[in-house]
């Protein structure tokens, strides 16, 4: 399956696009202070377009994780704030924000590799949170075909390697009822 991934992205058409505005320092302090408009910004700047990894994982869920924090405990909102800082940190420290031309299928290769490391930087906080209502509500957050996705599976099985017992995708599911979360809007 994984394999079958790769060549699918070594195949499809590489699709490269210029800065369409010029670097914008409001846009820098979103992404210094972990503000989901930053995600937008950076789409407005290389505009990869809806399928992308900045539309569709990064802007998505920073805003839906955003909206849903008052569904977790203390352990849950430190995890995503942990984890969103980490993210955008890491995509401006990296330098992908100023670049003049950008490949969309190598941002999105980093985008997921940023994720990754994200998350096993925070593993033991991870470990903590993905519990109880933080598991289902959660859970509720991802979309059923994101879901699928096999980097964020690997990500997930990679994180729950750290944890002590050990979490299997099984230990991740949603166990319980979600009517506790408050629904999230599509965006
Ligand atoms: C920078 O970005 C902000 C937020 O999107 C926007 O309001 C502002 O007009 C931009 N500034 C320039 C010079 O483009």
């Amino acid at each position: 399956m994984l394999f079958a991934s790769l060549l699918l992205i070594g195949f499809s058409e590489s699709h490269t696009v210029q800065a369409t505005t010029s670097i914008n320092q409001t846009c820098l302090n979103f992404g210094h202070r972990n503000n989901c408009q930053f995600y937008k910004c950076f789409e407005e700047r290389f505009p990869c377009g809806p399928n992308y990894w900045m539309s569709k994982w990064g802007y998505k869920y920073c805003t839906r994780m955003r909206k849903s924090l008052s569904n977790l405990d203390g352990n849950g909102q430190e995890l995503i704030k942990q984890i969103s800082t980490c993210l955008t940190n890491k995509l401006i420290k990296q330098r992908y924000y100023t670049m003049n031309v950008i490949n969309c299928e190598n941002l999105r290769l980093a985008g997921q590799r940023i994720v990754h490391e994200c998350y096993i930087t925070s593993a033991e906080l991870f470990c903590n949170a993905f519990k109880g209502k933080n598991r289902n509500c959660f859970n509720q957050l991802i979309d059923n075909e994101d879901r699928q996705d096999l980097t964020l599976i690997r990500t997930l099985l990679a994180v729950g390697q750290r944890c002590t017992p050990k979490k299997g995708l099984a230990d991740m599911r949603p166990n319980g009822k979600m009517d506790k979360c408050i629904p999230t809007p599509n965006q």
